[in-house]
């Protein structure tokens, strides 16, 4: 189950629907479509077949259809973090360090789990994601994004197009996974 906490208030809230309303109010999107339509190989298996790519994004069709129709997405993707990402632990350096995007983030988290922290100007807003759970962060939200102790998740990512989820640092620097 997803966690929101504000550092500074040291506020914690637990419950889905006032997560929703929470997140809300800063333009992000939270709603859970749940694991349980998935295989445990579809759900575990981090190595990514072409072929079972294709069958995650199928069971998640209607979804998928409604999101991109609703926010003007136009494809997706299946991303992985794991222990054997190449250079895990500088991509989590660098995702580690706030950023905003010109596009939404969007994922929807399959197995795994992590952490998006969101600056809202007074507080930072530590929102903890784990599987069957989508959150998008809405085009120039400053933000981050982190593995927790579990070290791994697996995501579809939603986007309109690929440049517009590039991270913005400061000036001219790059990364585009989270
Ligand atoms: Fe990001």
């Amino acid at each position: 189950m997803a966690k929101v906490v504000f550092r500074n208030s040291g506020k914690v809230i637990e419950d889905n629907t006032q997560i929703k309303e929470i997140l809300s109010e800063y333009g992000i999107v939270y709603d859970v479509w749940g694991v349980d339509r998935l295989s445990e190989d579809l759900r575990k298996d981090y190595e990514l077949s072409e072929e079972k790519q294709k069958e995650i994004i199928k069971a998640y069709e209607k979804e998928l259809k409604e999101l991109k129709e609703k926010m003007g997405y136009i494809t997706e993707d299946i991303v992985v973090l794991w222990e054997k990402t190449p250079n895990l632990e500088g991509l989590e350096a660098k995702f580690k360090r706030e950023h905003h995007h010109t596009d939404d983030e969007v994922r929807f988290v399959i197995d795994g789990s992590g952490v998006f922290p969101v600056n809202i100007g007074d507080d930072i807003m530590d929102i903890y994601v784990e599987a069957g759970e989508l959150i998008v962060v809405p085009a120039g939200a400053r933000h981050w994004f982190e593995l927790d102790e579990n070290k791994k998740i697996k995501c579809i990512r939603v986007f309109k197009t690929p440049a517009g989820w590039e991270a913005i640092y400061e000036k001219d620097e790059k990364a585009t996974w989270g």
